[in-house]
Parts: C-alpha cells; sequence; structure tokens
C-alpha cells in the first residue's frame, strides 16, 4: 500500500510539466487555433490528450511499470484460469506467470494432465500475459519470493481470495503479505480443472469413449465415486464477462480476415498453435465456434465437455483470436464469407474428424471452390480426445485426486460469500 500510494504522488508531481509541453506540441500537430483552446476548460486537457493516446505515453515513460505475479498448474487451462490472469494483469502493467513444475503438481497433488511444454505453450497463448516462469515451486518459498522482488522485479504477487493453505497448516502467502507485497483478486466462479477432469470421468461410466487404438479395454463403469454435482457446470455466462474478454475491435479498413472453424473443446496447446498460424496469414482471426449441438453429433453425446460459453471465452482469451462467432455454422456458407468478407478460410490437419464426415457434405466446399480454403500443418498432435483418453488411461489416479479436491470445492461452494469485484 505504501509502496503504491508514494508512486502516485511522484508521478502525479511529475508529470505537469510534461502537460505543459504536451499541450503546446499538440496544438501545434493539430493546427488547431488558440481560440478554440481557449474555450475549453483546463481540467478537460488530460482527458483531450489521454483520448490522442499522447499524454499516457509520457507518462508511460517516466513512471516504472508495475510487474505483478501470478502462479498457478494450468493444468487443463480454462475460462476460469484465464479471468483470473486478466484480473492479475489488471493490478499493474505487466504480469508475470509461474507455471508449477510437474514433479511440484504430483507431489501434491497427483499426476498433472499436461506437460510443463503445454501448459507453458497454453499460458503464454493468453492475451494477458506478459511473461513466463517455468517451474515455478507450488508454494512461494523466501527464496523464491526474494529471486522474484530481486531478479523478476515483481511488485506485487498476485493470488485468489481462496485461502491457500501449506501442509503444515500455515497460510502461503503470508510472507508476500507480510512485506505488503500481496493482492488479492476474486476467484472466478463456475469451472476448476476437478470440475473438467470430473466431466471427462463422467464420460467413461458408459464406456462413450471407447476408440482406444492401443487395443487397451473398455474402462468398467465406477460409479458413485464421484458426486454428480461435481459435473454439472457452475458457470454463470454474463455479457459482462463476454466484453471483459473481447477485443471489442473490427476488422480495420482493407484487413485481410482469416476465418478458422471447430469445437475448440478443451482449449490445448494445439488449438494455441493453429491460432498462431492462422493469426500468420491475415490482419484479423475471427474464430467460428461450433454449437454444443453440431460437436454432439460430430463426436458422441458427451461431448462437447466444455460449453459453448465456455469454449467461446477461452478462444477470445487467446492472443491471436480477435473475434468469435458463438455458435458457428457447420458449413461455412458464401453467406458467411460475405458477412464477414473472409479472404481465407483455414483448417487443420490434425482435427478430431475428417473435414468431410461420412456421408455428410464437405463443410468446406464453398470456400475450396472460390479458392480460398488452405489447410494448415497442424504443429503438434494433441487433440482433445487425447487429453481425455490421458485422463481415462490414468483415471483411477485421476479419480483419487478428484475425490479429495471435490471435498474442498464443495466446502468452497457450501461457504462461499459475495465478494465484490470481477
Ligand atoms: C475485404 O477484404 C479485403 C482483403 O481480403 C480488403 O482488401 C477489403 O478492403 C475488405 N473490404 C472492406 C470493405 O474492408
Ligand atoms: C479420414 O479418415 C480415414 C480413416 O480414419 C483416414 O484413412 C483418412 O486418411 C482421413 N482423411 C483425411 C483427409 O484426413
Amino acid at each position: 500500500m505504501d509502496y503504491e500510494s508514494s508512486s502516485w504522488i511522484w508521478d502525479g508531481v511529475y508529470c505537469h510539466p510534461h502537460l505543459f509541453g504536451g499541450l503546446m506540441l499538440t496544438a501545434a500537430l493539430l493546427g488547431l487555433s488558440t481560440s478554440y483552446l481557449s474555450g475549453i476548460g483546463f481540467s478537460s486537457f488530460p482527458y483531450m490528450f489521454s483520448d490522442l493516446g499522447i499524454f499516457p505515453a509520457k507518462r508511460r515513460e517516466n513512471k516504472k511499470r508495475v510487474r505483478v505475479y501470478m502462479d498457478g498448474c494450468f493444468d487443463l487451462m480454462h475460462y476460469g484460469h484465464a479471468n483470473a490472469l486478466r484480473q492479475a494483469k489488471a493490478l499493474g502493467d505487466e504480469l508475470v506467470v509461474g507455471v508449477v513444475s510437474d514433479e511440484e503438481i504430483i507431489a501434491n497433488k497427483g499426476p498433472p494432465v499436461l506437460s510443463m511444454e503445454e501448459r507453458l505453450a497454453l499460458v503464454s497463448g493468453l492475451k494477458w500475459v506478459d511473461e513466463v516462469i517455468a517451474d515455478a515451486p507450488y508454494a512461494i518459498t523466501e527464496q523464491f519470493m526474494n529471486s522474484l522482488f530481486n531478479e523478476h522485479k515483481i511488485d506485487y504477487i498476485i493470488h485468489g481470495d481462496d485461502p491457500c493453505l501449506l501442509p503444515d497448516g500455515t497460510d502461503a502467502y503470508a510472507l508476500a503479505k507480510k512485506a505488503g507485497r500481496y493482492k488479492q483478486i476474486k476467484r472466478t466462479e463456475g469451472v476448476s480443472s476437478t470440475d473438467i477432469v470430473g466431466r471427462i470421468l463422467c464420460t467413461t461410466k458408459d464406456n462413450e469413449v471407447r476408440d482406444n487404438h492401443d487395443g487397451s479395454s473398455p474402462l468398467p463403469a465406477d460409479k458413485g465415486t464421484q458426486s454428480h454435482s461435481s459435473h454439472v457446470s457452475q458457470f454463470l455466462p454474463t455479457s459482462r464477462r463476454i466484453v471483459q474478454f473481447s477485443n471489442g475491435k473490427g476488422p480495420g479498413p482493407n484487413a485481410r480476415v482469416v476465418y478458422i472453424d471447430g469445437a475448440f473443446d478443451l482449449f490445448h496447446a494445439g488449438h494455441v498453435e493453429i491460432l498462431r498460424k492462422a493469426k500468420q496469414l491475415g490482419d484479423f482471426v475471427l474464430v467460428g465456434i461450433h454449437t454444443d449441438q453440431i460437436v454432439s453429433e460430430q463426436r458422441g453425446r458427451y461431448y462437447p465437455i466444455m460449453h459453448l460459453h465456455e469454449r467461446s471465452l477461452s478462444v477470445l482469451a487467446c492472443r491471436y483470436v480477435d473475434e468469435v462467432i458463438i455458435g458457428a455454422p457447420w458449413e461455412v456458407s458464401r453467406d458467411v464469407i460475405t458477412t464477414f468478407n473472409i479472404s481465407l478460410v483455414v483448417h487443420g490437419t490434425v482435427a478430431e474428424r475428417n473435414s468431410s464426415s461420412p456421408g455428410g457434405s464437405d463443410p468446406y466446399a464453398v470456400p475450396k471452390a472460390m479458392g480460398i480454403f488452405r489447410m494448415l500443418d497442424s504443429p503438434k498432435d494433441i487433440t482433445t480426445t487425447s487429453v481425455t483418453k490421458r485422463i481415462i488411461a490414468n483415471h483411477e489416479a485421476y479419480t483419487k485426486r478428484n475425490a479429495k479436491k471435490t471435498q474442498s470445492e464443495k466446502k468452497y461452494y457450501d461457504e462461499k460469500v459475495y465478494v465484490s469485484g470481477d
């Protein structure tokens, strides 16, 4: 707190001379007459400069950028993680994210579903993240905290409002709090990795996922270990959340719009990579997200694992995405292409299904005929099915891990109280 207020005072004093310098320069540049300027009250000047983008630039140059740190396992990335990082970023200028090492996750929670590399790719793909630190410790030690402050120049450590206790029962953030370098954000409601693993384990109960090419037998149903409530989405989709995640900008004039569609279920490193490739081919990436019904028809009744709005937020959180269609049609019609002025339609080589479903029509027939369709080499062979298979292959460990976690999740929801903030 002390740190923050002194920096504000310093900032205010320092910026005044620049305000006048900026004023003269701006008036000259814009060719504004003095009579126009004298017609505006003084108090409106800073406002005007921030509109022109001149004042904040000047100010930022002189002000130390506030660096904030947040850590997490980020195993099975979801919009809850993304929203936490969005809130953390809002508490500073630069967000540094620590991704907990595989070993630490194994020791504290059980096996992670995604590898360090995959988790790093996911976190780096988020539009609010400026830097990542690989192999962060599960609990912040004094040594690590000092390296955050001294080497990584972190000003504040951020954590959610849910208590994080060390095995000995002490507060994991006590040190940072004592140093006055701790800030809290509101925990995002609606989803957790535990919840997603629960949804996936649920699909095995009716042997819905059985295309195990490795010859392993279908899984036995193990009813009763998971309470059904753990699979019901607690997500409350509000327009405000969508606005917060959105870039809020359309394609500029003459922009080349690239379209890519799909389920984008269980947003993973493969999605980030293909979206990055799509972005390289144009100025504006528009992502069509298929409806729950379409995904279900294509993949089976337990899919999608994540609902349309959840999938839309995960895609919107990706730094390579400019806009999404929440509930895109299966077929890329001439109308879709015209409506959004699409220059290029792309599709990854590693996808869940062949683009032409058996017996069905090719959804890309129109862009193909127009000569604006391109297959993109998927750099990673990870798919939603391969992620679910990892969980299913290791279902005993995850069921155990989840049972433990479900308890604390339930406790959290039972004791949850209203917290203001967004
Ligand atoms: C439509 O996209 C093309 C690029 O493919 C661009 O040249 C053109 O200006 C766009 N049209 C409008 C009205 O922005
Ligand atoms: C479609 O699926 C079949 C069977 O899995 C496979 O042999 C074929 O190569 C696939 N075609 C494309 C274009 O991916």
